[in-house]
Order: C-alpha cells, then sequence, then structure tokens
C-alpha cells in the first residue's frame, strides 16, 4: 500500500534521544532553546516559540491577538479542526469565510466583508502547504485594528508575501518534520514573542534571574502548560537536519504530480512554491470521490479528504448561521466551500515516494480518468 503519510524518524535520533531520556533532566531545558535557535536558523525566523503542539500553538495565538469571550475571528471552514476549535476554548465565535473553489485558500474577498466592530483576527490556513494571500489580509486588517494569524500546519518551509502577526506550525507524527507531538509559534512583534514565553508555562517567566521561579515569582496573567520538553526537541533538533531534503522531496513529487496528472479530468490549482503537506485534486463532480477512492485503494494507494468542512460538525453548526431576521434562520452561502469540499481528494505526495510509487499513483488516476470517458 502506498501510504498517504509516513512519518519522518532519523536512525541518527536514536542516540541524543537515549542520552537526554537518561539525563536526568528531560522537561524544558537547554535542548529546548537549541531547538528554538535552529528553527530560526534553518527557516529563517527571528524567533521562535517551541509548543507542545499546533493547536496549542494556535491557542496562544489566538490568546496574544487579545480574542476572548465575545469575540469574533474570521476564519477558513475547510480546514483541520484544530484551526478552529481553539476559537470556541476562548470563548469567541468563529464567524466562516468562503474559500478559493479550487485551491482551498481563504477568499479575501469575503474576509473583508465579514468584519464587525466585534472582530479581532482572521484566522487563515495554508491549505496543502501552498501560501495565503498575507499582504492582503494584512491591509484588510490594519484597516479594522485586526490582528493575522496563518495556520501553516501544512507548510514548514513556505514562504508569505507579507509577515503575518502569528504563524503557527505543527510537528505533529505525520507533518513534514515532526517531534512526535509538537508545535512552533513565530510572532512578528517583540512583546509578543516574549509574553507567549511566558504564557506557555504558567504565566512564569523561565528567563528572570531568580533562585526558584515558582516560588520567587507572582503571576500576573494566567498561561498554559503549552511549553515543549526537551525529550521532543531532541527529536526535533535532529529532524530539522533533514529539513531541506524532506521539503524538497513534497515539492518535487507535488510537481510530479501536478505536470503528470490529467488535467482535463482533475482540477488543480497552479503549482505554488509551497511545501505540499498534502497535494489535492478536484474531481468532476463529488459523485465520483467514493468510486475514486475505492479504485486507488484497490490499487494499493491510499487517497484522503483528511479534513472535512468544519461547519458540518455539530458544534460549529451554530456559527453558520448569518442572521436571525423575522423568526427565520438565514445560512451564509460558501459557494467556494461547497464545490471545493464536495469534490477535492488528497493523493500522496510524501517524501518516502520513490519514482515508482509516483509513476503508479499517475497512472493510477490517469487510468480511472480514461474509464469514465
Ligand atoms: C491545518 C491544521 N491546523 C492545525 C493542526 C493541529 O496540529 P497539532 O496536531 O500539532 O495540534 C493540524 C494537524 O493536522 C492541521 O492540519
Amino acid at each position: 500500500m502506498i501510504k498517504l503519510f509516513q512519518p519522518h524518524m532519523p536512525k541518527s535520533v536514536d542516540q541524543p534521544l537515549l542520552q537526554v531520556l537518561h539525563s536526568g533532566y528531560i522537561t524544558q531545558g537547554p535542548k529546548v532553546d537549541e531547538f528554538e535557535q535552529k528553527f530560526c536558523d534553518v527557516f529563517g525566523h527571528k524567533n521562535a516559540v517551541s509548543i507542545n503542539s499546533g493547536t496549542s500553538a494556535l491557542t496562544l495565538a489566538l490568546r496574544l491577538a487579545g480574542v476572548g469571550p465575545g469575540d469574533e475571528v474570521i476564519t477558513t471552514p475547510m480546514t483541520c479542526t484544530a484551526t478552529n476549535l481553539p476559537i470556541l476554548s476562548l470563548g469567541a465565535k468563529p464567524v466562516f469565510a468562503d474559500i478559493d473553489p479550487i485551491s482551498g485558500l481563504i477568499s479575501t474577498n469575503s474576509v473583508s466583508k465579514l468584519v464587525t466592530t466585534k472582530t479581532k483576527a482572521i484566522m487563515a490556513v495554508d491549505w496543502s502547504g501552498s501560501p495565503v494571500d498575507v499582504e492582503t489580509l494584512n491591509a484588510i486588517a490594519a484597516d479594522n485594528n485586526l490582528k493575522v494569524i496563518v495556520d501553516a500546519a501544512h507548510a514548514l518551509g513556505t514562504n508569505h508575501n507579507a509577515e503575518p502577526d502569528f504563524t503557527c506550525y505543527s510537528l505533529q507524527a505525520i507533518k513534514h518534520i515532526t517531534t512526535v507531538d509538537g508545535g512552533v509559534l513565530i510572532c512578528a512583534d517583540d512583546k509578543d514573542y516574549h509574553r507567549a514565553k511566558v504564557l506557555r508555562w504558567f504565566g512564569i517567566d523561565r528567563e528572570l534571574p531568580s533562585l526558584d521561579s515558582r516560588i520567587d515569582q507572582d503571576i500576573e496573567e494566567w498561561g498554559y502548560k503549552f511549553h515543549m520538553n526537551d525529550v521532543a526537541a531532541t527529536i526535533g533538533i535532529e529532524q530539522l537536519n533533514h529539513a531541506d531534503y524532506i521539503i524538497q522531496a513534497y515539492r518535487e513529487n507535488a510537481a510530479y504530480l501536478h505536470e503528470m496528472l490529467d488535467k482535463s479530468f482533475y482540477a488543480m490549482a497552479p503549482l505554488t512554491e509551497g511545501s505540499y503537506w498534502i497535494f489535492t485534486v478536484l474531481l468532476p463532480n463529488s459523485k465520483l470521490r467514493r468510486q475514486f477512492k475505492e479504485y486507488m485503494e484497490d490499487h494499493d494507494i491510499m487517497v484522503s479528504q483528511v479534513h472535512k468542512r468544519n461547519d458540518e460538525y455539530a458544534v460549529f453548526k451554530p456559527y453558520k448561521v448569518s442572521t436571525y431576521s423575522e423568526g427565520e434562520l438565514y445560512y451564509r452561502d460558501f459557494p467556494g466551500v461547497d464545490n471545493f469540499s464536495e469534490r477535492m481528494i488528497c493523493l500522496p505526495v510524501h517524501w518516502a515516494l520513490t519514482s515508482e510509487d509516483r509513476d503508479k499513483i499517475v497512472q493510477t488516476a490517469n487510468a480511472f480518468a480514461e474509464l469514465q470517458r
């Protein structure tokens, strides 16, 4: 079976991991600092706050953006639930925007129409690892005093056309590189960066000189227990040695699929310089999706939608409602989300595919297309 995802865990992790496991110090310590510095060096960020998951990084970003009870966050429904559940956890309201019907990226046009006096932040996702248009989102944010948060869980190594206030990465098991579970938060503003480091550990500043930080320091603002530990960081440090190669492999596989798949049958967004954690194609119609999945899996190739549009989960249904008028509910139209979510499916694109695997994926998918004619 050609798997949809393949965790990357080099053998060279073993020795440093054993060392740290038996070092007598396994929680947040020097390895976390080393990991953060290396992450900045590899990806060209000026700061990085390591976190225990991508979901926690998103929660922290929302908190730093000032999102609280009653606030609105404009967001995409076409994503992992991890993007939008943190909005609910802060007592805020997700306001779903439409997306581009082919790329799956949030529609900046739709975003601009949804800003109200309650809006605090815009949450955008680099679907499939392709970069969202941060420049336009920043302009909307600047006009309305909002913060821009990019969920870049699919997009390690992807560059944006401008810097958002917050960028959140996931290092969960099947992401480009992994610390088994983990995340990284990048803050554009130095003050946010320092506050993030305090809020990730109960609200205590571990960098202030004190004999015993938990005892000597007051907690002025409640924080989380979101920090990374030295075991995860040790895995991350070793993974970072392979990041360029891994991300390049995803990119090359995506370019190959993009070139070779039958474009008269599969709709695809233009190829970007993104890092393609998933590779999405749109089938001509929703009815073909189940058949396509069965056909590919009969040929030992895993395919999946990976994420379900969030507004279909019961927990998010109340936020589909646009207005109440004369006792009636009006549901917002999401033509882009409808088109994309009904037709899309993701093919294997991961670093471990061989050239034979890639050929088999293309030949099988193109044979399916031929059968439909
Ligand atoms: C778009 C998106 N956001 C957030 C996350 C959450 O990351 P984590 O599993 O590290 O919490 C994921 C994980 O798959 C994701 O795909």
